[in-house]
């Protein structure tokens, strides 16, 4: 098994570099692939530093290419590079989209998130899903992988926090700004084996999802699963619309980062901030608490719990004993339950 992954990774690592030599000397490499990266505004240096990629908009040629070099088709189909339907019939995984390697955290190429060039829903043929990711594979366990981990894990533990982001572009984009330290979960929502990654480096993470329904859903997982671990958490809002890509593209460099200066808030001050345009009505505002103390009751650590009662207490002015008594009532909930 030692075996078959490490001849798994000198063939991903042979693809990540067709894929950077097609993006950086094929002709339709560099008109369509270079171009679109150019256009979101990625510098050479990014490049280079992700590794990024191009395939071809065509049936096989990465395969034949892999095939010509003596790799075994069998091995190519195990590393989730080549699609094979009957003994004659095969083609390439990833056709006609910009690649982005995914490496470990030694900086070896696992897999690939690959994504196409333009969404457009009324292209025939049915809607392509944005991005296309490698399968799993010997080497690619995608709830154990961050990506950008290898790029950011000096910068993580340098600034002691490490801010998680949705998308692989919002890595790339802050990488570029100069915030080194962000990484995503690669086509996963967050799990527990990622957030034990990080506590590798730093118990502080900060949260930095899109700023639109979906992104706030995620969040609250994230902030529950973050507390559980036993892990600091703190959150970024983007304003509708934006991901830290999109908001630092609009905003440039310095505004971006004076934004996470001061946008930067603790959960408790985040999920009231959810609540901001209804605290008027005094049902929806026991709900927010409620959900407040569930989060809270997660902590293992008995200070960190006090300490956020107090604050829940003072900012929503609402007795602490209310607090403490209803986090007993989730824990023995909790307790039946098991
Ligand atoms: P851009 O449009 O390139 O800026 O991508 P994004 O990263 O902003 O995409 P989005 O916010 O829609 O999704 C966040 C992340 O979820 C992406 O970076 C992907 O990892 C993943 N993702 C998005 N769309 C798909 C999809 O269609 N299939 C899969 N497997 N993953 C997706
Ligand atoms: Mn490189
Ligand atoms: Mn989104
Ligand atoms: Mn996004
Ligand atoms: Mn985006």
């Amino acid at each position: 098994a030692q075996n078959e992954r490490e001849s798994l990774m000198i063939v991903l690592g042979f693809a990540a570099r067709y894929y950077q030599e097609t993006l950086k000397n094929h002709e339709e490499g560099r008109s369509i692939g270079l171009s679109y990266f150019r256009e979101r505004g990625f510098t050479e240096a990014t490049l280079e530093a992700f590794d990024l990629g191009y395939s071809l908009e065509a049936w096989s040629a990465f395969t034949d290419a892999a095939l010509k070099k003596g790799y075994q088709l069998e091995l190519l189909e195990k590393a989730g590079l080549t699609i094979r339907k009957d003994e004659n019939k095969r083609y390439d995984r990833f056709r006609g989209r910009v690649i982005f390697p995914i490496h470990n955290v030694s900086g070896k190429v696992i897999a690939f998130g690959a994504r196409i060039l333009r969404t457009d829903p009324s292209k025939p043929g049915g809607a392509q899903p944005k991005y296309l990711n490698s399968p799993e594979t010997e080497v690619y366990n995608k709830s154990k992988v961050l990506y950008g981990l290898y790029q950011a894990k000096q910068a993580i533990r340098q600034h002691d926090v490490c801010y998680l982001v949705e998308g692989y572009t919002d890595v790339i984009s802050m990488h570029q700004a100069g915030v080194s330290n962000a990484v995503a979960s690669s086509g996963t929502s967050l799990t527990e084996e990622q957030i034990r990654l990080i506590s590798r480096y730093t118990q502080n993470i900060t949260v930095l999802y899109d700023g639109d329904p979906a992104g706030i859903k995620a969040s609250l997982r994230g902030i529950d699963m973050i507390l559980e671990a036993g892990l600091n958490v703190r959150v970024v809002n983007f304003p509708n619309g934006d991901d830290p890509d999109s908001y630092l593209r609009r905003v440039g460099n310095a505004a971006f980062k004076e934004y996470l200066q001061k946008s930067t808030v603790d959960f408790i001050t985040f999920k009231a901030s959810l609540l901001a345009a209804d605290t008027h009505d005094p049902f929806r505002k026991a709900e927010v608490i409620r959900e407040m103390v569930e989060s809270i009751t997660r902590i293992h650590d008995p200070i960190k719990r006090s300490v956020l009662f107090r604050q829940v207490s003072n900012m929503l002015e609402v007795e602490e004993d209310a607090l403490l008594a209803e986090s007993n009532r989730i824990r023995l909930q909790q307790a039946r339950k098991e």
